[in-house]
């Protein structure tokens, strides 16, 4: 029976456990022994919506381990533009590749694409819904950081709790580690949706809201930024109510507690000002390296192939 990665709803604490701990070891095998576990194999990526990082780790992830890439980046390029719909697409690009990702703006369109294909499908963010393989490396670098998902992690998750996929996702990810507490520092438009408070796993954790940044950055172990997602915005006024809600500078990290860790899924538009990338709090970018060992994890995973 062929395996998918669409939601983190779908996966209990012991699969993103095994996911962690499978992406530890791929990180610990030398190059030269990565590069002949896919040989043959081929990954399609398919990009309805703009993506750096999604993209291109996973086609590197594939290219490292031995295996070939191919698909689209930009849908008006294949026959979507003539109509097609996306069921027919994903029952051609099947017969093409042994393993599927697709990023779409409409929420739910990875589980149509995993039911139409018979090869695994990888949910690069489908619409303001899910994005779990950002939320499996959102983990693996949490855990770097503090040595494991010890029981009380503090995190703060700062922003668009509303539209952003990686926060969705995060938050029932969490939720399944126990007495994890969640500070949700939000414009009062863009509140995390109720139904992620009240699943069986959020009963284990606690929420508490507030508008204030720099209460969040004295009590936090990890604060989570996000991008205000204005591709989201039905009403573009909206957006630019609050575009600019939240900006954290260096100087707002002074005396803040030395372990507490910034993280970004990226891309930042201006919620964390460029001075903070020199600070001992800034983990973004060592967050974004952690991609690709996630995602090779995942790859070998879902095709069946011993790290
Ligand atoms: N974090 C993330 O999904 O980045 P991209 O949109 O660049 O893929």
């Amino acid at each position: 029976l062929k395996r998918d990665l669409i939601s983190i709803d779908d996966l209990t604490l012991e699969q993103i456990e095994r996911y962690l701990a499978l992406a530890e070891k791929v990180e610990r095998l030398p190059p030269d022994q990565k590069r002949t576990r896919l040989p043959g194999r081929v990954l399609a990526v398919m990009f309805y919506e703009p993506s750096t990082r999604t993209r291109l780790s996973f086609e590197s992830a594939m290219c490292r381990l031995g295996g070939s890439v191919i698909g689209f980046s930009e849908a008006g390029s294949t026959s979507v533009a003539k109509g097609e719909s996306l069921r027919d697409t994903a029952r051609t690009v099947e017969r093409y590749a042994d393993v599927m990702v697709i990023r779409h703006p409409r929420e739910g369109a990875a589980r149509t694409v995993a039911e139409a294909a018979q090869v695994p499908v990888i949910n690069a963010g489908d619409g303001a819904n899910q994005h779990p393989s950002q939320t499996l490396l959102d983990l693996y670098t949490i855990r770097k950081f503090f040595g494991g998902l010890q029981s009380g992690l503090r995190i703060a998750l700062v922003g668009d709790l509303k539209y952003s996929r990686t926060i969705h996702s995060l938050v029932q990810a969490l939720a399944l580690f126990s007495g994890v507490e969640f500070l949700l520092v939000s414009p009062p438009g863009l509140k995390l949706p109720a139904y992620l408070k009240e699943t069986g796993a959020a009963a284990k954790a606690s929420f508490r809201e507030t508008e204030d940044l720099r209460e969040a950055i004295k009590r936090s172990d990890v604060v989570y930024m996000t991008r205000i997602q204005k591709e989201r915005f039905p009403d573009l006024l909206e957006y630019e109510k609050v575009k600019d809600a939240y900006c954290l500078t260096a100087q707002m990290l002074d005396g803040a507690p030395k372990q507490l860790r910034v993280l970004h899924p990226l891309p930042r538009v201006n919620e964390i000002a460029s001075d903070v990338d020199e600070t001992v709090h800034a983990g973004y970018f060592e967050q974004v390296g952690n991609g690709l060992v996630v995602r090779q994890a995942v790859l070998l995973d879902l095709l069946g192939v011993a790290p």
